[in-house]
């Protein structure tokens, strides 16, 4: 792979497709250099419905982008998203063959390959291998099986899959806007690093990421992705009730949600009025912001019942140590942290991605969580094959490997 000092993140969303460009500086640490958005129209809960429309927000993100970190983009990595996502957990075991029973890279990749072997639709591809543990002869927990000695070795892992046609339909918008896709990766997993800590991936953590048109859900556990959904509701459908309920236009409607909104009764002052803007001739009103409270909190507490309903019927509600992280555009309201506490009756907080240096006013928003952590993902994938660090490098991923199949079946 030829050196590397720049790495783009293409989050292609439901509201709005967002370019983050990342380059390392002398340190050989990524900065955050360029970030462009665009409204997004060709997409219709998180996947692509319109190739044409979807295109032009990808290069007008992108061109913005560029303007901002002065850099031409050519390649990118996408994210991917939408209901037909699904994650399940996979065990393979294979015998030691090395030297001395010692484990080498290669047992590594065969013990991946024997986890991944398990019997997938005709119509989905695998997205993501990613390793939980590895136990040799009886000893479970291990992180990095490298160079132990034993005669079996098994892997735990993560799969996650997604539908052929929606990863095609997102390599074909990227590629008629003109750039070359280096990876395809689930945009919650993108999310998650960059705002997740090591220390909540450890204890056990629940992120989610409230987009316009879905809510990803990724829960962590002992460091490594356990759990994968990804629901049809988002933000959107905040917005569309505060539509209906005030009888007021969509767009006048995002306006008084991203102004007043809050989806936490007790945070809002009974003297605190909102103008709801006049249409069709009527003069503007004035209402209690209770009122517009009381629309939202509803809908935020059922995506987050939802969310809760799914983990609880896994059992997996006890293990969340680290508490619950809500990122994406939605987690900009107002209380949604205090509301997420209370739904789910564990701490919770507002997922920021703050783990990447340089333009830090620009792109730490949660909406940007997706973009930025496509950057950061990607950055550790080309720093362990360039050596520039030495990470342990125990995904079963290979950074623009898969896309050779995407394509396999595309052409
Ligand atoms: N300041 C804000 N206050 C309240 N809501 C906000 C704010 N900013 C953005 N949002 C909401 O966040 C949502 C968009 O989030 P985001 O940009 O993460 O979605 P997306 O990535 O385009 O969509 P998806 O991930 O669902 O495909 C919209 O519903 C928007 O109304
Ligand atoms: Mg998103």
């Amino acid at each position: 792979m030829p050196a590397k000092d720049m790495i783009v993140g293409l989050d292609i969303g439901t509201t709005k497709v967002c370019a983050v460009i990342g380059e390392w500086n002398e340190n050989g640490k990524v900065q955050i250099t360029g970030v462009g958005t665009s409204p997004s129209e060709g997409l219709r809960r998180g996947v692509v419905v319109n190739i044409e429309a979807t295109m032009r927000a990808v290069n007008a993100a992108i061109e913005a982008a560029e303007m901002m970190s002065g850099r031409e983009v050519q390649e990118v990595v996408t994210g991917i998203g939408g209901a037909h996502i699904e994650g399940i957990n996979s065990r393979g075991v294979v015998a030691v063959t090395g030297k001395g029973r010692e484990i080498n890279r290669n047992d590594v990749q065969r013990v991946i390959d024997a986890a991944k072997a398990i019997v997938i639709p005709m119509d989905r591809e695998v997205i993501h291998v990613i390793p939980q543990e590895f136990v040799v002869d009886d000893q479970g927990g291990i992180k990095d099986p490298l160079d132990m000695i034993g005669i079996r070795l098994e892997a735990e892992v993560h799969i996650i899959t997604g539908s052929v046609t929606s990863a095609q339909n997102l390599l074909k918008c990227v590629n008629r806007a003109g750039f070359r896709v280096q990876d395809i990766v689930l945009q919650s997993l993108a999310s998650g690093k960059a705002v997740l800590s090591k220390e909540e991936m450890e204890l056990g953590v629940l992120l989610i990421d409230l987009g316009g048109g879905t809510t990803d859900v990724l829960m962590y556990s002992d460091g490594a992705p356990f759990f994968t959904d990804v629901l049809s509701v988002g933000g959107g459908q905040v917005t569309n009730d505060i539509s209906i309920m005030l009888k007021t236009p969509y767009e006048a409607a995002e306006k008084i949600k991203r102004e007043a909104g809050c989806a936490y009764l007790p945070m809002v002052d009974s003297e605190e009025e909102v103008i709801i803007p006049g249409v069709g001739g009527w003069p503007a009103a004035s209402i209690p912001r209770k009122e517009v409270c009381k629309i939202v909190q509803p809908r935020m507490e059922e995506i987050f019942e939802m969310v809760k309903t799914r983990l609880e019927k896994k059992g997996l509600l006890a293990h969340l140590g680290g508490g619950v992280v809500v990122t994406g555009g939605g987690a900009e309201l107002p209380g949604t942290a205090e509301l997420a506490r209370e739904v789910f009756g564990i701490p919770a907080r507002v997922g920021y991605p703050v783990k990447a240096d340089g333009l830090t006013d620009v792109y730490q928003k949660a909406a940007y969580a997706t973009g930025v952590g496509l950057v950061l993902y990607a950055s550790e994938f080309v720093e362990a094959e360039e050596g520039r660090q030495l990470p342990v490098k125990r995904s079963g991923d290979s950074f623009a490997g898969k896309i050779k199949n995407w394509f396999k079946e595309f052409l």
